[in-house]
């Protein structure tokens, strides 16, 4: 990085993009098709207004909050991520401690390098399962009860990534999995063999709601399904008993063309309102942005790319420092907005272009 402290997460992207080779960036920072997808996901943020208001105090603004139960310091979590060890030797376990240290939660994937018993022990109570299902339905089950001894505080369900998507600039890029990279949670349970197959990916099981169901009788503590993007498909998720929703389009990495998370997250609130936690990922990169979220509907917002550009950059303190950097971002905005917490962001936040009415006739000019 240059010797100018980073002041936005668009520098630690920079610094990261120079700091690693073409392909591995390709992978980092690549999507699905024509990566309609990406942009779309950041020009719906971009879209959308901010409307601050006069005299409202503003010395200062608390930005924490809870999330079934846990207490976090801003409503940011880390959305799972793989393999995090192309970034940096640490991995997952530096990430988990990046997540304890800022109060923060890591969601972990079941495809790290370590395994998930060893990277829960280096955030206790901070660290969420992703399950993603291999094998058979009684490797799931073991997936699951491995995932509750080791102490996760819940269960995400990814939705949408049960198929190999078509990532052109990867592919274009000449990406592979290197082989000193292992599939650490997944050869604790004797899953493969722990190592990168020939074709650099496991086939994954392709699950129904009547999977959703079976799991959600097996698993004790909260679920959260993410990558749910549908209005009736979240309502079905809650009466399958989700706890949780990670609205999500995976960053834009599995279908292109994928409506924005944004405006998923809006037609879903419209659906089902917001008495369960509804989290949002994919394109938040400040902290306009999660105010933007924030005032849509989400309960808190999760990132993906920008912490791995930390990780990449300095490990553990490098993850943090992309946190910080939110945490002041999202409080100096709150005060500008005259926001004392987090519960005084609501839709009077934004403007609506679409609600702007039209111009008092004595607007017109006098020639008309
Ligand atoms: C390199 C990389 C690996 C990912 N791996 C997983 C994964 O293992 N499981 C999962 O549910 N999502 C995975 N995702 C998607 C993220 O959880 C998240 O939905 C997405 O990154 C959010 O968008 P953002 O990167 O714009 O913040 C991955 C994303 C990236 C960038």
């Amino acid at each position: 990085m240059s010797s100018i402290a980073p002041l936005t997460l668009a520098d630690m992207e920079s610094a990261a993009r120079a700091s690693m080779d073409a392909a591995t960036w390709a992978y980092l920072a690549g999507g699905a098709g024509t990566e309609r997808g990406i942009a779309g996901n950041l020009q719906a943020l971009d879209n959308v207004w901010l409307q601050p208001r006069a005299l409202q105090g503003g010395a200062s603004a608390s930005t924490e909050c809870s999330i079934l139960g846990t207490q976090l310091s801003l409503p940011v979590l880390l959305a799972p991520t793989s393999p995090q060890r192309l970034f940096h030797p640490e991995a997952e376990l530096a990430t988990a401690r990046a997540a304890l240290e800022s109060g923060s939660i890591s969601i972990v994937s079941t495809d790290t390098h370590f395994c998930f018993a060893d990277i829960a022990e280096h955030a206790p109570q901070r660290c969420w399962f992703q399950l993603y299902a291999y094998s058979s339905r009684r490797e799931v089950d073991a997936s699951l009860d491995m995932a509750a001894e080791a102490g996760a505080t819940a269960l995400v369900l990814t939705v949408d990534a049960s198929f190999s998507a078509r990532r052109l600039s990867t592919r274009r890029a000449g990406f592979h999995v290197p082989p000193d990279i292992a599939f650490g949670t997944l050869r604790s349970l004797g899953i493969g063999d722990g190592s990168v197959p020939a074709n650099g990916r496991m086939e994954r099981l392709a699950l129904s709601w009547q999977d959703l169901e079976r799991l959600r009788r097996r698993w004790k503590g909260p679920l959260l399904l993410k990558g749910v993007l549908d209005p009736n498909d979240a309502q079905r998720g809650v009466d399958s008993g989700a706890d949780g929703l990670i609205i999500s389009n995976h960053g834009g990495r599995q279908l292109d063309a994928v409506v924005p998370s944004l405006w998923a997250l809006r037609r879903i609130v419209a659906h089902i309102g917001r008495n369960r936690p509804l989290l949002l990922d994919g394109g938040i990169r400040s902290g306009t942005d999660i105010i933007k979220a924030l005032a849509m509907g989400a309960h808190a917002i999760c990132i993906g790319r920008p912490y791995l550009w930390g990780l990449a950059l300095d490990g553990k303190a490098g993850v943090q420092t992309v946190l910080s950097l939110l945490h002041e971002e999202l409080q100096d905005a709150m005060m500008q907005m005259g926001m004392a917490c987090l519960e005084d962001i609501g839709p009077d936040c934004l403007v609506d272009p679409s609600g702007l009415g039209a111009l008092p006739k004595s607007w017109r000019p006098r020639h008309e």
